[in-house]
């Protein structure tokens, strides 16, 4: 039978436990799964790409059909170079159907061979956002449960300095 690869494409700034959850799903239907972060030169991302392959590798390390890997351009040229016959998408509430929507067919109409396959993450992370969790680390929030330890870590190596920082300055009447 012919072997399917698939493309997971995304931000995964950072990645989150509703992300490990869909790559966990998808390794089991996919022969490969290609985790590929969008190399976007118009967002400022809080983890620089290179942060962010770092963890995912590490994340998934005990996954033996799951790779790590960087694209830019047009997610559709991605997989076309990889020989992907699918995309993954993650669809957590039906307000991310539109949107998925639109960019699936937008695929579809420039590669129609290349199939986008929707799954749902388990239903405790369908609010989880890597937006979210960004905003909630950088007010001091908990995040304990909503990513994995190593992605805490690292976000609170980044985010701790510059939350004291500021606080600093409230405190001294500058902010
Ligand atoms: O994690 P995100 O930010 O929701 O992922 C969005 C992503 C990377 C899948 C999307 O922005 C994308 O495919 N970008 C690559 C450029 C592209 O192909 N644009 C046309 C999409 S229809």
């Amino acid at each position: 039978m012919k072997k399917v690869t698939a493309i997971y494409p995304g931000s995964f700034d950072p990645p989150t436990n509703g992300h490990l959850d869909l790559i966990e799903r998808g390794s089991h239907i996919f022969d490969e799964l290609i985790v590929a972060i969008l190399r976007n030169p118009d967002k400022s991302p809080l983890f620089s790409v290179a942060d962010r392959r770092k963890m995912l590798e590490e994340l998934t390390a005990g996954i033996k059909n799951v790779r790590v890997d960087t694209f830019d351009g047009l997610t559709v040229d991605y997989a076309a170079n990889v020989k992907a016959g699918a995309v993954l998408r993650g669809i957590r509430a039906l307000s991310d159907y539109e949107y998925e929507l639109q960019m699936a067919l937008m695929n579809r109409k420039l590669r129609p061979e290349l199939e986008t396959v929707f799954m749902m993450p388990a239903e405790k992370y369908s609010y989880l956002s890597s937006r979210l969790v960004r905003e909630v680390a950088r007010l001091g929030g908990d995040i304990s449960g909503l990513v994995p330890e190593v992605v805490a870590k690292r976000l609170s190596e980044k985010l701790d300095p510059a939350r004291k920082f500021s606080i600093r300055k409230v405190k001294a009447g500058k902010a």
